[in-house]
């Protein structure tokens, strides 16, 4: 299936508007540290200046960690309303809106990071398999593709059929989610206020689709890894970290496997 900009110029809606001008608070416990520190560590592996992509960059949350003075970091989103809220709060340059599955890139960035579930909000298996190949075009030779999917394991604990209210400072947040289990997609709607609901599907996929489709894009699997500890997946990974090359060679994977093992050790330290 070839999505092409159909989702770019869907009258749909942008399901991220009614909230995208709160994100940044109802996501203030969030570890955005980790994935940053992760990123980091990758791209001690890459040249510099480094060209990184932070696709489906929401509110630019991550790309503000990652500012360094040697990375040349660019941002893409399909909400409107989130790279609105990246461009006036965090003075970021390099944002476009732009589709996963086609990415208007060829082989232009070192590293790109798509995170929080990002990938997840693709609902049918040929839409994976499309974003994957168009993060790949996008990816100069050797670069890195690091991207985080949840399980059946995060939803089912956490997202199966729940209601509940956040409250933040001067606003609060209320909640409804339903999970869909034989179709692997779950329903989260959110309401600030009494303001509009936003109503947003994210899907679980199996590990072992993703991997064939990692491997069917031209990527090769460095790592997939529990997100929170970089152990071994199983069956209770809550979220799963993958590490895909384009292209690469061994002397590459003793450096990755040096990487690794820093990151799993800083993942044990407190506050990662
Ligand atoms: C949970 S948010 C995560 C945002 C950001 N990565 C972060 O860490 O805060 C998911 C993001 O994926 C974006 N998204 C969903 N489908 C997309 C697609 N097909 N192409 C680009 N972005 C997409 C949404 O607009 C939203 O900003």
């Amino acid at each position: 299936m070839a999505p092409e900009n159909d989702r770019l110029n869907s009258r749909a809606g942008d399901p991220f508007s009614p909230i995208a001008g709160h994100y940044d608070t109802i996501m203030e416990h969030v570890n955005y540290g980790r994935w940053s520190h992760i990123a980091e560590s990758l791209a001690s592996l890459l040249p510099r200046p480094l060209m990184h992509l932070d696709a489906a960059c929401g509110t630019g949350l991550l790309m503000e960690h990652l500012r360094h003075p040697d990375w040349h970091s660019t941002g893409i989103d399909l909400s409107a309303a989130m790279l609105e809220v990246a461009k006036r709060r965090r003075g970021l340059a390099n944002l476009a809106r732009a589709d996963l599955c086609a990415l208007p890139f060829r082989e232009t960035f070192h590293l790109i990071t798509c995170l929080f579930d990002s990938m997840n909000f693709l609902l049918h298996e040929d839409h994976i398999c499309t974003a994957l190949l168009s993060l790949r075009q996008a990816l100069l030779p050797d670069g890195i593709l690091y991207f985080d999917m949840v399980t059946h394991k995060m939803i089912a604990d956490h997202f199966n059929n729940e209601s509940w209210t956040e409250r933040h400072g001067n606003f609060r947040s209320s909640w409804r989610s339903t999970y869909n289990q034989k179709k692997h997609i779950c329903e989260t709607r959110v309401r600030v206020n009494t303001g509009r609901i936003s109503v947003t599907q994210e899907r679980v996929y199996a590990v072992e689709f993703l991997c064939d489709a990692i491997q069917s894009a031209g990527l090769r699997l460095l790592a997939m890894r529990n997100a929170y500890t970089w152990g071994a997946v199983n069956r209770q990974s809550p979220r799963i970290d993958f590490v895909a090359v384009k292209q690469g060679n061994d002397a590459y994977d003793t450096r990755f496997q040096e990487v690794e093992q820093r990151i799993k050790r800083d993942l044990k330290r407190p506050k990662r």
